[in-house]
């Protein structure tokens, strides 16, 4: 299975059923402080009181927004990385729609980028600034909801890369427009 983005885990997981019923929890994730990146997208960055992290995301754009279902969505962002992203780096992604846990898992970076072709960003990936357009298709299957993500990625050697958080919403299906 090709895993698209860590903020795409939320189509994946829900349209090729690989829901991972984990459980009510108790309340919302430990987030010690976010604040808004660029770009209008409904991410924000997390962590941000802990120290510097080892991305800076300069902006990042999700078109269209709000998300779509059967269609395209294209993420463009930039960055710049102050430790290079070797074999062995990883992101731990949690996502909850509502109150319910349905995937939390652990992606290694360098075969998710691999296994997706995203362009310019095979590993390792150098230090310095960095551009990503990636485009996925939605599925036409995603439930509708409120999709709280959570993701925060660390280097091969632990350093933490960055943290994201953010609410996706997906509405109700409108009425069926029929297209001769
Ligand atoms: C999504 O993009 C692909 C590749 O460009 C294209 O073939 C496809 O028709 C697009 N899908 C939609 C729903 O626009």
């Amino acid at each position: 299975m090709r895993l698209p983005p860590l903020l795409l885990l939320v189509y994946c997981c829900v349209a090729h059923g690989s829901l991972l019923f984990a459980g009510r929890d108790s309340g919302p994730h430990a987030v010690t402080d976010s604040v808004e990146i660029p770009g209008g997208s409904p991410l924000q960055l997390c962590d941000t009181a802990s120290g510097p992290l080892g991305l800076t995301i300069e902006s990042l754009e999700l078109d269209p927004t709000p998300a779509k279902r059967a269609a395209n969505l294209t993420i463009t962002a930039r960055g710049v990385l102050h430790v290079a992203v070797t074999q062995g780096s990883y992101v731990d992604v949690e996502v909850r729609l509502g109150l319910i846990r349905i995937l939390t898992q652990r992606f290694d970076l360098c075969d998710v980028s691999r296994d997706n072709n995203i362009e310019g960003l095979q590993c390792p990936v150098s230090k310095g600034p960095h551009t990503l357009v990636h485009t996925v298709q939605v599925p036409a299957e995603v439930p509708a909801g409120r999709y709280s993500v959570f993701a925060r990625a660390y280097s091969a050697a632990g350093t933490q890369l960055t943290c994201l958080t953010g609410d996706i919403v997906f509405q109700q299906r409108g009425p069926a427009v029929i297209d001769h």
